[in-house]
């Protein structure tokens, strides 16, 4: 599947300049991170590549036939709805109901298939809502700080279970956030947002990460002074 490309965007918001001249392709078979302060233009870069805004100048191309996902930082779950019938509304059409089993069982989440958004906790609204993007079958899924919400421990345990997802099946993920040890975690490819354009970029080896590895430590060190 061909990447997704920006070609020399700018955005600007009055006389506030959010994007600068930036060119990025974005490829759907690894996961992105982009990290950058609050403010620098997170949220804007994936809703332009979302298509939910326009860039003033520059052009964006989509592959046809690449479907995009995407995730919030909330959950956004219906609430009238119970938890598999949240996640049934992400299946294509022609879909088996059972489908929804398997993604229930993916995120952990069979045993509260009947309850109501209300019912659940944070960690597992944002859970059911990862199951409702996954079952969609988006070949790249856009995250817009899609554990921030969440405790430390929730947070990680779903991080280590979209590393695992990303691996396992064939998905990309375009992911923001301003949260080091998230990057670290999830992506294969690391950029730096700041003043509108990408400052940084790094790739990691796939697999499994333990970010105590002094290798990972050292990438660590490198991001925060890059952030600092
Ligand atoms: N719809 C909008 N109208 C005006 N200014 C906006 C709008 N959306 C974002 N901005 C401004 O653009 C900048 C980048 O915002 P955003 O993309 O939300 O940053 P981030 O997600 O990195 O925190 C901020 O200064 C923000 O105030
Ligand atoms: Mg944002």
């Amino acid at each position: 599947m061909d990447a997704l490309k920006l070609d020399h965007i700018t955005k600007t918001y009055g006389p506030r300049v959010v994007l600068r001249d930036l060119s990025l392709t974005l490829s759907p078979q690894e996961c992105t991170v982009i990290l950058g302060k609050s403010g620098c233009g997170k949220t804007t870069l994936l809703r332009l590549l979302a298509g939910l805004e326009q860039p003033d100048t520059g052009t964006i191309s989509r592959p046809a036939g690449l479907k995009l996902g995407m995730m919030f930082q909330e959950a956004r779950l219906f609430p009238w709805l119970t938890c598999r019938e949240n996640i049934a509304l992400g299946l294509p059409p022609g879909s088996i109901p059972q489908e929804v089993d398997h993604w229930l069982s993916l995120v952990q989440l069979t045993e509260a298939a009947d309850q109501y958004p209300a019912q659940l906790s944070g960690g597992m609204q944002q859970r059911a809502s990862l199951a409702r993007t996954l079952a969609m079958h988006s070949g790249l899924i856009l995250m817009d700080e899609p554990f921030a919400a969440l405790d430390y421990f929730t947070r990680a345990q779903l991080q280590q279970e979209l590393r695992t997802m990303v691996e396992q099946m064939s998905m990309g993920v375009v992911l923001v956030t301003h949260n080091v040890d998230e990057a670290l975690t999830l992506g294969d490819r690391l950029l730096i947002l700041r003043e509108g354009t990408m400052v940084w970029e790094e790739r990691l080896p796939p697999g499994k990460r333990d970010l105590l590895s002094p290798s990972l430590i050292a990438v660590k060190k490198r991001l925060l002074k890059e952030l600092a």
